[in-house]
């Protein structure tokens, strides 16, 4: 006892505050802040995945655009605490090797287009893929979120580019999950709030938008099945039992089928989006989920006027449902699109606003 006590008052010399707590009069010390620098970060900076122009937007807003983001993924992102940066497609491998050396995560959110398309979703999909494995292979943690098409593009890659999906029917479609035995184990749920969970297995609250489905058989069929832990199913409108909730075993990488950024932020009508109070709550779980798993590595920009020149709040965004799109909005980049060179934004103090 008194041995503690000299240490601590030792070690009071020397630390400004933070070193030591006194509760009920013992002295405890915190570790943390004398050895290393706090594990989680809070300064959370995720990139998504542009992906090619839609036909239906290409028809909406001809000749100006040439790849896009739906707002809603992004607004995802920001609801479960982070920033967005758009990662760009059409580049060449280094640019995502920089690019992700100061991102804490990237999702890949879903659409409509195909794998085979030359510089596109799928091979910048491919390059962050194996960047991201190679990073947690080194000890980095660096998670990648893949929603409906994104979690397609997730088990594509990892049967290393073989067409191993189902044509199914599963569009308009809103879903309790179906959970696997052993869904309690998985990263992604083990501690998920209970009532999350049964809103989840109870209530129709995922949206289902897919025509093409994996399933368990196709990942045993390309040799995948001891890569992903299926963590809960689905049935489509014809009754084939298709995945739709995925994790790596090995890798922080996380697919789902459905969309809770459409419960969050998508109201086209007629499409069986799920708004309620539940669907919200159970929705907002996985952005909380993906960003609490991004918040696992200090990758950052250099400074803060340095993110300011790559953050998502650069670009226009455009009311897409005014024209008739099942997005309400979205960011759409012209071919030559890049990060700004200056801006002056933080010049100002404002903060008093
Ligand atoms: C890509 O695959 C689709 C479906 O199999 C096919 O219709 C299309 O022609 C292919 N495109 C290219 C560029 O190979
Ligand atoms: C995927 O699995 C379904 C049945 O679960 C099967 O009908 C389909 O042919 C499989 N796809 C491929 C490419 O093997
Ligand atoms: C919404 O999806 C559920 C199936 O989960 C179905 O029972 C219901 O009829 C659908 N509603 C519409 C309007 O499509």
């Amino acid at each position: 006892m008194s041995f503690k006590l000299n240490l601590s008052l030792l070690i009071v010399l020397f630390c400004t505050h933070n070193c030591i707590y006194l509760i009920n009069g013992r002295s405890i010390i915190s570790t943390d802040s004398i050895f290393k620098t706090p594990q989680i970060n809070n300064n959370p900076i995720i990139g998504i995945l542009a992906e090619e122009l839609l036909y239906s937007l290409e028809d909406k807003y001809p000749d100006q655009y040439h790849s896009y983001i739906a707002s809603s993924y992004v607004k995802f992102v920001e609801g479960g605490g982070a920033r967005v940066v758009p990662v760009w497609i059409g580049k060449p491998r280094e640019y995502y090797e920089d690019i992700m050396s100061k991102l804490n995560g990237i999702l890949f959110p879903g659409g409509s287009l195909w794998f085979n398309q030359t510089n596109g979703y799928s091979e910048a999909g491919m390059h962050i893929y194996e960047i991201a494995e190679k990073m947690n292979d080194e000890g980095d943690y660096f998670p990648i979120w893949g929603t409906c098409l994104g979690f397609e593009l997730l088990t594509y890659l990892s049967a290393k580019g073989e067409e191993h999906r189902v044509d199914c029917s599963s569009n308009s479609q809103s879903l309790p999950l179906i959970f696997k035995d052993g869904f309690h184990e998985s990263r992604m749920f083990k501690n998920a709030p209970s009532h999350v969970i049964e809103i989840l297995r109870t209530e129709p609250v995922t949206s289902n938008f897919h025509q093409f489905c994996v399933t368990e058989k196709n990942l045993t069929d390309f040799h995948i099945d001891k890569e992903w832990h299926v963590i809960s199913v689905n049935d489509d409108w014809n009754g084939l039992e298709f995945i739709s909730t995925i994790e790596n075993y090995r890798y922080p990488f996380y697919g789902i089928q459905f969309h809770p950024e459409k419960n969050l932020y998508e109201w086209v009508r007629n499409k069986n989006i799920s708004h309620t109070t539940n669907a919200v709550i159970a929705s907002q779980y996985f952005a909380e989920f993906f960003v609490s798993e991004a918040r696992k590595n200090d990758h950052h920009f250099a400074d803060a006027k340095t993110e300011d020149l790559y953050v998502i709040y650069n670009y226009p965004e455009t009311f897409t449902g005014a024209k008739g799109s099942s997005f309400e909005q979205c960011y759409m980049f012209p071919e030559d699109v890049d990060y700004v060179k200056t801006n002056n934004a933080h010049v100002q103090d404002d903060t008093n606003v």
